[in-house]
Protein backbone atom coordinates (compact mmCIF):
# COMPACT_ATOMS: atom_id res chain seq x y z
CA UNK A 1 0.00 0.00 0.00
CA UNK A 2 2.67 2.12 0.46
CA UNK A 3 3.70 2.16 -3.15
CA UNK A 4 0.60 3.79 -3.69
CA UNK A 5 0.92 7.51 -5.18
CA UNK A 6 0.52 9.79 -2.53
CA UNK A 7 -0.61 13.77 -3.13
CA UNK A 8 1.17 15.31 -6.05
CA UNK A 9 1.43 18.87 -6.51
CA UNK A 10 3.24 18.22 -9.88
CA UNK A 11 -0.66 16.67 -10.79
CA UNK A 12 -2.43 19.55 -9.98
CA UNK A 13 -5.01 20.33 -12.54
CA UNK A 14 -6.50 24.41 -12.40
CA UNK A 15 -10.33 25.01 -14.10
CA UNK A 16 -10.96 28.36 -13.53
CA UNK A 17 -14.53 29.93 -12.45
CA UNK A 18 -15.80 31.49 -15.72
CA UNK A 19 -18.14 33.45 -13.27
CA UNK A 20 -16.39 34.77 -10.39
CA UNK A 21 -19.16 35.97 -7.69
CA UNK A 22 -19.13 39.55 -5.90
CA UNK A 23 -16.76 40.26 -2.94
CA UNK A 24 -19.31 41.22 -0.11
CA UNK A 25 -17.96 44.12 2.21
CA UNK A 26 -15.84 42.67 4.80
CA UNK A 27 -18.17 44.65 7.55
CA UNK A 28 -21.10 42.21 6.52
CA UNK A 29 -19.14 39.08 6.73
CA UNK A 30 -21.01 36.69 9.13
CA UNK A 31 -18.30 34.11 10.47
CA UNK A 32 -17.98 31.20 7.80
CA UNK A 33 -21.35 32.35 5.37
CA UNK A 34 -18.96 33.44 2.73
CA UNK A 35 -17.09 31.41 -0.21
CA UNK A 36 -14.28 32.35 -2.55
CA UNK A 37 -14.40 31.26 -6.08
CA UNK A 38 -12.21 28.43 -6.13
CA UNK A 39 -12.44 24.59 -3.86
CA UNK A 40 -9.64 22.07 -3.95
CA UNK A 41 -10.38 18.28 -4.14
CA UNK A 42 -8.59 15.19 -3.88
CA UNK A 43 -9.75 11.57 -4.16
CA UNK A 44 -8.78 8.83 -2.55
CA UNK A 45 -8.96 4.69 -3.16
CA UNK A 46 -7.52 1.91 -1.52
CA UNK A 47 -7.11 0.49 -4.94
CA UNK A 48 -5.12 3.62 -6.52
CA UNK A 49 -4.27 6.07 -3.37
CA UNK A 50 -4.38 10.28 -4.06
CA UNK A 51 -5.71 10.67 -7.79
CA UNK A 52 -4.59 14.00 -9.56
CA UNK A 53 -5.34 17.50 -6.94
CA UNK A 54 -7.57 19.46 -8.69
CA UNK A 55 -8.66 22.99 -8.33
CA UNK A 56 -12.29 23.98 -9.77
CA UNK A 57 -14.99 26.80 -8.90
CA UNK A 58 -16.23 26.34 -5.78
CA UNK A 59 -19.94 23.93 -5.70
CA UNK A 60 -22.17 21.09 -4.54
CA UNK A 61 -20.12 17.66 -4.20
CA UNK A 62 -21.68 14.97 -5.67
CA UNK A 63 -21.86 11.95 -3.34
CA UNK A 64 -23.94 8.65 -2.80
CA UNK A 65 -26.16 8.85 0.10
CA UNK A 66 -24.87 5.67 1.25
CA UNK A 67 -21.07 7.68 1.39
CA UNK A 68 -20.04 6.58 5.38
CA UNK A 69 -19.72 10.02 6.33
CA UNK A 70 -23.21 10.55 6.25
CA UNK A 71 -24.28 7.94 8.77
CA UNK A 72 -20.85 7.08 10.85
CA UNK A 73 -19.44 10.71 10.58
CA UNK A 74 -16.01 9.27 8.88
CA UNK A 75 -15.24 13.16 8.95
CA UNK A 76 -12.44 15.14 10.01
CA UNK A 77 -10.98 19.08 9.12
CA UNK A 78 -8.68 21.88 10.27
CA UNK A 79 -8.75 25.39 10.43
CA UNK A 80 -5.58 27.82 9.49
CA UNK A 81 -6.22 31.32 7.93
CA UNK A 82 -4.18 33.10 5.29
CA UNK A 83 -3.62 36.81 6.16
CA UNK A 84 -2.56 39.76 4.02
CA UNK A 85 0.32 41.10 6.10
CA UNK A 86 1.73 44.24 6.47
CA UNK A 87 4.25 44.11 3.74
CA UNK A 88 1.47 42.81 1.61
CA UNK A 89 2.55 39.22 1.14
CA UNK A 90 -0.03 36.09 1.75
CA UNK A 91 1.07 34.01 4.92
CA UNK A 92 -0.66 31.32 6.34
CA UNK A 93 0.64 30.55 10.07
CA UNK A 94 1.90 27.61 11.74
CA UNK A 95 0.27 25.54 8.69
CA UNK A 96 3.06 22.36 9.25
CA UNK A 97 0.74 21.92 12.32
CA UNK A 98 -2.47 21.73 11.02
CA UNK A 99 -0.67 18.83 8.56
CA UNK A 100 -0.01 17.12 11.18
CA UNK A 101 -2.92 17.62 13.14
CA UNK A 102 -5.04 16.66 10.09
CA UNK A 103 -2.70 13.33 9.68
CA UNK A 104 -3.52 12.86 12.75
CA UNK A 105 -6.96 12.80 12.80
CA UNK A 106 -7.10 10.94 9.60
CA UNK A 107 -5.22 7.83 11.55
CA UNK A 108 -7.85 7.83 14.64
CA UNK A 109 -10.89 7.46 12.83
CA UNK A 110 -8.96 4.99 9.61
CA UNK A 111 -8.86 8.05 7.06
CA UNK A 112 -5.71 7.66 4.19
CA UNK A 113 -2.89 9.52 5.36
CA UNK A 114 -0.89 11.73 3.24
CA UNK A 115 2.19 13.62 2.55
CA UNK A 116 1.27 17.01 4.41
CA UNK A 117 3.36 18.91 2.55
CA UNK A 118 2.07 18.00 -0.60
CA UNK A 119 -1.44 19.07 0.42
CA UNK A 120 0.04 22.17 1.42
CA UNK A 121 1.51 22.84 -1.62
CA UNK A 122 -1.90 22.69 -3.73
CA UNK A 123 -3.34 24.09 -0.83
CA UNK A 124 -1.10 27.76 -1.95
CA UNK A 125 -1.74 27.38 -5.24
CA UNK A 126 -5.54 27.69 -4.23
CA UNK A 127 -5.07 30.89 -1.75
CA UNK A 128 -2.44 32.20 -4.41
CA UNK A 129 -5.71 32.22 -6.98
CA UNK A 130 -8.12 33.45 -4.49
CA UNK A 131 -6.09 35.76 -2.56
CA UNK A 132 -8.17 39.10 -3.71
CA UNK A 133 -11.16 37.43 -1.27
CA UNK A 134 -8.56 38.00 1.69
CA UNK A 135 -10.04 40.87 3.09
CA UNK A 136 -7.69 44.28 4.61
CA UNK A 137 -9.25 45.10 7.82
CA UNK A 138 -7.93 44.74 11.30
CA UNK A 139 -8.30 41.00 12.22
CA UNK A 140 -9.72 39.74 9.00
CA UNK A 141 -8.25 36.84 7.34
CA UNK A 142 -9.26 34.32 5.17
CA UNK A 143 -10.26 31.50 7.10
CA UNK A 144 -8.71 27.99 5.51
CA UNK A 145 -10.98 24.98 5.70
CA UNK A 146 -9.61 21.23 4.82
CA UNK A 147 -12.14 18.79 5.44
CA UNK A 148 -11.21 14.55 4.66
CA UNK A 149 -14.16 12.29 4.32
CA UNK A 150 -15.00 8.48 4.04
CA UNK A 151 -16.96 7.99 0.94
CA UNK A 152 -17.55 4.76 0.65
CA UNK A 153 -20.82 3.53 -0.65
CA UNK A 154 -22.06 0.91 2.04
CA UNK A 155 -23.86 0.92 5.30
CA UNK A 156 -21.19 -1.48 6.73
CA UNK A 157 -18.54 0.35 9.51
CA UNK A 158 -15.08 -0.59 8.21
CA UNK A 159 -12.18 1.47 7.09
CA UNK A 160 -13.58 3.53 3.83
CA UNK A 161 -11.93 2.34 0.70
CA UNK A 162 -12.59 5.65 -0.90
CA UNK A 163 -12.24 9.07 0.36
CA UNK A 164 -12.55 12.78 -0.98
CA UNK A 165 -10.27 15.11 1.14
CA UNK A 166 -11.46 19.15 0.08
CA UNK A 167 -10.31 22.95 1.09
CA UNK A 168 -12.48 25.43 1.17
CA UNK A 169 -12.21 29.29 1.60
CA UNK A 170 -14.08 31.98 3.55
CA UNK A 171 -12.76 35.32 4.21
CA UNK A 172 -13.68 36.27 8.13
CA UNK A 173 -13.72 38.36 10.90
CA UNK A 174 -14.46 37.87 14.32
CA UNK A 175 -15.98 34.16 15.26
CA UNK A 176 -18.29 35.33 17.63
CA UNK A 177 -21.12 37.69 16.81
CA UNK A 178 -20.23 40.02 19.52
CA UNK A 179 -16.83 41.08 17.81
CA UNK A 180 -13.85 41.06 19.52
CA UNK A 181 -15.20 41.08 22.95
CA UNK A 182 -15.10 39.35 26.21
CA UNK A 183 -17.03 36.19 26.22
CA UNK A 184 -19.77 34.60 28.92
CA UNK A 185 -19.63 31.09 29.52
CA UNK A 186 -21.73 28.67 31.18
CA UNK A 187 -20.29 26.09 33.63
CA UNK A 188 -21.39 22.73 31.86
CA UNK A 189 -21.06 19.44 33.92
CA UNK A 190 -24.29 17.60 32.75
CA UNK A 191 -22.63 17.05 29.67
CA UNK A 192 -18.85 16.23 28.63
CA UNK A 193 -16.84 17.07 25.42
CA UNK A 194 -14.29 14.54 25.88
CA UNK A 195 -13.66 11.71 28.20
CA UNK A 196 -10.45 9.86 28.79
CA UNK A 197 -9.60 7.61 26.01
CA UNK A 198 -11.55 9.19 23.93
CA UNK A 199 -11.30 11.35 21.09
CA UNK A 200 -11.59 15.15 22.01
CA UNK A 201 -7.60 15.63 21.04
CA UNK A 202 -8.81 15.21 17.46
CA UNK A 203 -10.05 17.22 15.25
CA UNK A 204 -12.99 15.45 14.02
CA UNK A 205 -16.32 16.21 12.91
CA UNK A 206 -17.26 14.01 15.45
CA UNK A 207 -16.92 16.15 18.61
CA UNK A 208 -18.59 18.57 17.41
CA UNK A 209 -22.01 17.92 16.58
CA UNK A 210 -22.26 16.67 20.25
CA UNK A 211 -21.40 20.51 21.65
CA UNK A 212 -24.07 22.24 19.77
CA UNK A 213 -27.16 21.36 22.14
CA UNK A 214 -24.96 21.99 25.37
CA UNK A 215 -24.10 25.57 23.28
CA UNK A 216 -27.89 26.17 22.80
CA UNK A 217 -28.76 25.56 26.46
CA UNK A 218 -25.96 27.98 27.35
CA UNK A 219 -27.16 30.66 25.22
CA UNK A 220 -30.64 30.27 26.31
CA UNK A 221 -29.12 31.16 29.64
CA UNK A 222 -27.79 34.37 28.22
CA UNK A 223 -23.85 33.09 28.01
CA UNK A 224 -22.22 32.89 24.79
CA UNK A 225 -20.03 29.41 25.46
CA UNK A 226 -19.74 26.73 27.09
CA UNK A 227 -16.93 26.05 29.40
CA UNK A 228 -16.60 22.29 29.50
CA UNK A 229 -16.21 20.77 33.10
CA UNK A 230 -15.05 17.28 33.58
CA UNK A 231 -15.81 15.11 36.43
CA UNK A 232 -17.50 15.16 39.64
CA UNK A 233 -13.89 17.78 40.28
CA UNK A 234 -15.03 19.43 37.48
CA UNK A 235 -11.72 20.01 35.62
CA UNK A 236 -11.76 22.69 33.54
CA UNK A 237 -11.31 21.61 29.73
CA UNK A 238 -12.15 24.00 27.01
CA UNK A 239 -14.50 26.85 26.24
CA UNK A 240 -16.77 25.89 23.13
CA UNK A 241 -14.45 25.17 20.75
CA UNK A 242 -11.28 26.82 22.20
CA UNK A 243 -8.64 25.81 24.52
CA UNK A 244 -8.63 27.11 27.88
CA UNK A 245 -6.00 29.46 30.04
CA UNK A 246 -6.33 30.84 33.52
CA UNK A 247 -3.62 33.55 35.11
CA UNK A 248 -3.12 33.48 38.74
CA UNK A 249 -1.56 36.13 40.55
CA UNK A 250 0.60 34.36 43.63
CA UNK A 251 1.47 35.71 46.89
CA UNK A 252 4.78 37.45 45.94
CA UNK A 253 3.13 39.32 43.10
CA UNK A 254 4.34 36.75 40.23
CA UNK A 255 2.12 35.48 37.94
CA UNK A 256 0.98 31.72 36.69
CA UNK A 257 -0.49 31.11 33.08
CA UNK A 258 -1.99 27.53 33.50
CA UNK A 259 -3.90 25.93 30.73
CA UNK A 260 -4.85 22.22 31.19
CA UNK A 261 -2.24 19.27 29.52
CA UNK A 262 -2.89 17.45 26.56
CA UNK A 263 -4.34 14.37 28.33
CA UNK A 264 -6.05 13.18 25.40
CA UNK A 265 -9.26 15.23 26.31
CA UNK A 266 -7.74 18.72 24.57
CA UNK A 267 -7.22 19.19 21.04
CA UNK A 268 -3.65 20.12 20.64
CA UNK A 269 -4.48 23.66 19.25
CA UNK A 270 -2.18 26.01 17.16
CA UNK A 271 -2.69 29.27 19.06
CA UNK A 272 -2.73 27.10 22.39
CA UNK A 273 1.04 26.02 21.91
CA UNK A 274 2.38 29.87 20.50
CA UNK A 275 0.69 31.01 23.39
CA UNK A 276 2.45 28.56 25.47
CA UNK A 277 5.58 28.47 23.82
CA UNK A 278 5.92 32.57 23.88
CA UNK A 279 4.65 32.86 27.87
CA UNK A 280 8.00 29.76 28.16
CA UNK A 281 10.22 32.49 26.14
CA UNK A 282 9.39 35.28 28.56
CA UNK A 283 9.52 33.36 31.73
CA UNK A 284 13.11 32.34 30.57
CA UNK A 285 13.98 35.52 29.72
CA UNK A 286 14.60 34.40 25.81
CA UNK A 287 11.62 37.23 24.44
CA UNK A 288 10.01 40.09 26.54
CA UNK A 289 6.94 40.92 26.82
CA UNK A 290 6.08 43.98 27.34
CA UNK A 291 4.69 45.16 30.63
CA UNK A 292 4.69 41.86 32.13
CA UNK A 293 6.64 41.00 35.03
CA UNK A 294 7.44 37.65 36.57
CA UNK A 295 5.45 34.72 34.86
CA UNK A 296 5.71 30.68 35.28
CA UNK A 297 3.74 28.66 32.49
CA UNK A 298 2.17 25.67 33.89
CA UNK A 299 0.49 22.67 32.00
CA UNK A 300 -1.82 21.14 35.48
CA UNK A 301 -5.21 20.39 36.04
CA UNK A 302 -7.14 22.86 37.30
CA UNK A 303 -10.54 22.68 38.74
CA UNK A 304 -13.50 25.43 39.05
CA UNK A 305 -14.12 25.31 42.61
CA UNK A 306 -10.06 26.50 42.09
CA UNK A 307 -10.61 29.01 40.04
CA UNK A 308 -13.93 30.61 41.85
CA UNK A 309 -12.06 30.38 45.12
CA UNK A 310 -9.08 32.38 43.78
CA UNK A 311 -11.64 35.00 41.91
CA UNK A 312 -13.10 35.63 45.51
CA UNK A 313 -9.81 36.05 47.03
CA UNK A 314 -8.53 38.79 44.21
CA UNK A 315 -6.26 36.17 42.73
CA UNK A 316 -7.69 35.81 39.37
CA UNK A 317 -5.78 37.97 37.28
CA UNK A 318 -7.89 36.67 33.96
CA UNK A 319 -8.86 33.66 31.83
CA UNK A 320 -8.87 33.70 27.84
CA UNK A 321 -9.97 30.96 25.19
CA UNK A 322 -7.20 30.54 22.20
CA UNK A 323 -8.37 29.11 18.41
CA UNK A 324 -7.47 29.37 14.98
CA UNK A 325 -10.98 31.23 14.70
CA UNK A 326 -11.24 33.15 17.48
CA UNK A 327 -7.27 33.88 18.52
CA UNK A 328 -7.53 34.52 21.53
CA UNK A 329 -10.85 35.82 23.42
CA UNK A 330 -11.17 36.84 26.94
CA UNK A 331 -13.54 35.46 29.62
CA UNK A 332 -15.82 38.10 31.75
CA UNK A 333 -17.63 35.45 33.58
CA UNK A 334 -18.63 32.17 33.78
CA UNK A 335 -22.15 30.86 35.23
CA UNK A 336 -21.39 27.85 37.89
CA UNK A 337 -23.30 26.38 40.58
CA UNK A 338 -26.03 29.08 40.29
CA UNK A 339 -24.32 31.84 40.52
CA UNK A 340 -22.20 33.80 38.45
CA UNK A 341 -17.98 33.87 38.67
CA UNK A 342 -17.12 37.51 37.67
CA UNK A 343 -13.31 37.09 35.96
CA UNK A 344 -11.60 40.33 35.74
CA UNK A 345 -10.97 42.37 32.30
CA UNK A 346 -9.49 45.60 31.85
CA UNK A 347 -11.38 48.31 29.84
CA UNK A 348 -10.24 47.62 26.93
CA UNK A 349 -11.55 43.81 27.47
CA UNK A 350 -8.50 42.23 27.98
CA UNK A 351 -6.39 41.33 30.96
CA UNK A 352 -2.13 41.91 30.94
CA UNK A 353 -1.20 38.55 29.88
CA UNK A 354 -3.96 38.26 26.93
CA UNK A 355 -3.38 41.77 26.09
CA UNK A 356 1.06 41.13 25.68
CA UNK A 357 0.06 37.34 24.20
CA UNK A 358 -2.51 38.54 21.68
CA UNK A 359 0.24 41.39 20.29
CA UNK A 360 2.97 39.02 19.99
CA UNK A 361 0.56 36.68 18.35
CA UNK A 362 -1.11 38.78 15.97
CA UNK A 363 1.95 40.52 14.88
CA UNK A 364 3.48 37.56 14.20
CA UNK A 365 0.45 36.34 11.44
CA UNK A 366 0.41 39.94 10.21
CA UNK A 367 4.04 40.02 9.45
CA UNK A 368 4.16 43.11 12.21
CA UNK A 369 6.73 41.21 13.87
CA UNK A 370 9.18 38.69 11.85
CA UNK A 371 8.48 35.21 12.85
CA UNK A 372 9.36 31.71 11.47
CA UNK A 373 6.04 30.76 12.26
CA UNK A 374 4.65 33.08 9.40
CA UNK A 375 4.92 31.37 5.95
CA UNK A 376 4.55 33.44 2.53
CA UNK A 377 2.26 31.50 0.22
C1 LIG B 1 -11.07 26.91 14.82
O1 LIG B 1 -10.87 27.62 15.81
O2 LIG B 1 -10.44 27.06 13.78
C2 LIG B 1 -12.07 25.86 14.81
O3 LIG B 1 -11.89 24.90 14.12
C3 LIG B 1 -13.32 26.01 15.55
C4 LIG B 1 -14.46 25.99 14.59
C5 LIG B 1 -15.64 25.37 15.21
C6 LIG B 1 -14.74 27.34 14.00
Amino acid sequence: QTSLPDIDPAKLQIHKTTSPKPIPPSETLKFGHVFTDHMLAISWTQQEGWAAPEIRPYGPLTLDPSSTVFHYAQCLFEGLKAYRDVHGRVTLFRPDMNMARMNRSAHRIALPNFDGAALLDVLKQLIRLDKHWIPQEKGHSLYIRPVLIGTQQTIGISPPESALLYVICSPVGPYYPNGFKPVALHGTTEHVRASPGGTGAYKIGANYAPGVYPQKEAAQLGYVQNLWLYGSEHYLTEVGTMNLFVVFKHEDGSFELVTPPLDGMILPGVTRDSVLSLARSHASGALRLPHLGRLTVTERAVTMPEVREAAQAGRLVEMFGTGTAAIISTIDRIGYDGQDVVIPVEADGMGPVSRSLWTEIVGRQTGAIPSEWSVVV
